[in-house]
């Protein structure tokens, strides 16, 4: 689908993106690398990052594919040298890479919900700690916009609760809970902005392939205010719109993309009956009011 923004709205900008081989990430790498960005990707695997920059690079887009663990302080700091050396300064951080499985809590060993906090959330803490001397720029009161953007990608599975994800809803409360803390200390200290992106179901990710395999997806169609699963592209357009001049007064929110998925759950009587049953109550309230007090329906 093509972007109803401009192609030179992050004309100048240098964005790293981890998790950026694959899905989302790779989505959102691309659609920056389209609008005038340059764009570096870390990754675990060198195969799907040399695969991820040869696609980008076909469209003219400047990308590099950069392998690190950013459970690894130490890969995270490299990764952000290599990309501030390559293309001279870094713009935007998204941190897109994540870990899950499905599993119910008894099965979980507390290294299996470990292993998922510490790629999502302390990843994400470790990445944006790693990154704030190479955005923070000038500092406060140097003209407009003189820091740079982080951007987490996180879920909407901690809202209410999620059947068998008890790690990733965690540590993706901790990930919001991140963007809160540093929008409030970093966007005053030194005019960086940080703000989420909380997707729903996003057809053709290596996280739909792996948390809801084929018939499942079918079987909660009804439930989907939308009828319908996000795609890719719905995820890079909103994170365009927070990276891009647009979003320049948007500082610590995480952004739903998911259709109003989260919010919504099965009818429990159909419309037509609602409509009878309505009436009849509002019958009985009108002959004992007392007896139906409008408070209590
Ligand atoms: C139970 C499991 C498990 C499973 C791993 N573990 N898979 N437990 N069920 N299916 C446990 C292991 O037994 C081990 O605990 C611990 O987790 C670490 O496992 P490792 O395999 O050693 O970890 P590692 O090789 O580092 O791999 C990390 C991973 C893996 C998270 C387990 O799946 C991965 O690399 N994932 C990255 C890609 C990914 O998942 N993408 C989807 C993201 S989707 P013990 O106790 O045995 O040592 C996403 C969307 C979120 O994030 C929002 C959804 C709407």
């Amino acid at each position: 689908m093509e972007s109803p923004f401009k192609a030179d709205i992050l004309k100048g900008k240098v964005a790293l993106v981890t998790g950026g081989g694959s899905g989302i990430g790779l989505e959102i790498s691309t659609q920056f690398g389209r609008h005038g960005a340059a764009v570096a990707i870390m990754g675990r695997r060198r195969q799907v990052l040399d695969a991820a920059v040869a696609a980008l690079r076909s469209e003219g887009i400047r990308a590099i594919g950069l392998e690190g663990d950013v459970r690894k302080q130490e890969d995270a700091a490299r990764v952000l040298e290599e990309t501030t050396t390559h293309f001279g300064k870094l713009d935007i951080l998204v941190n897109g890479a994540a870990g899950n499985f499905l599993v119910s809590p008894e099965d979980l060993s507390p290294n299996g919900f470990r292993t998922v906090i510490d790629i999502d959330s302390v990843g994400t803490f470790t990445m944006c700690h790693e990154a704030l001397k190479h955005l923070k720029k000038g500092g406060r009161g140097e003209g407009p916009s003189t820091g740079g953007l982080i951007l987490n990608i996180s879920a909407t599975l901690h809202y209410t609760a999620a059947w068998y994800q008890i790690h990733a809803s965690a540590a993706k409360a901790a990930v919001d809970s991140i963007t809160r803390s540093l929008a409030l200390e970093w966007g005053t200290d030194y005019d960086i902005r940080v703000n989420g992106i909380a997707p729903g179901p996003i057809g053709d990710t290596p996280g739909m392939r792996k948390l809801a395999p084929g018939e499942m997806q079918s079987k909660s169609r009804e439930y989907r205010p939308l009828y319908k699963l996000g795609e890719r592209w719905d995820i890079a357009m909103a994170a365009l719109y927070l990276a891009s001049d647009a979003g320049k007064y948007i500082n610590g929110t995480t952004m739903v993309v998911d259709g109003g998925l989260w919010l919504s759950h099965p009818r429990h009587i159909g419309k037509e009956e609602v409509k009878k049953l309505s009436k009849v109550v509002e019958m009985k309230s009108r002959k004992s009011p007392v007896a139906f007090p409008a408070s209590k329906l």
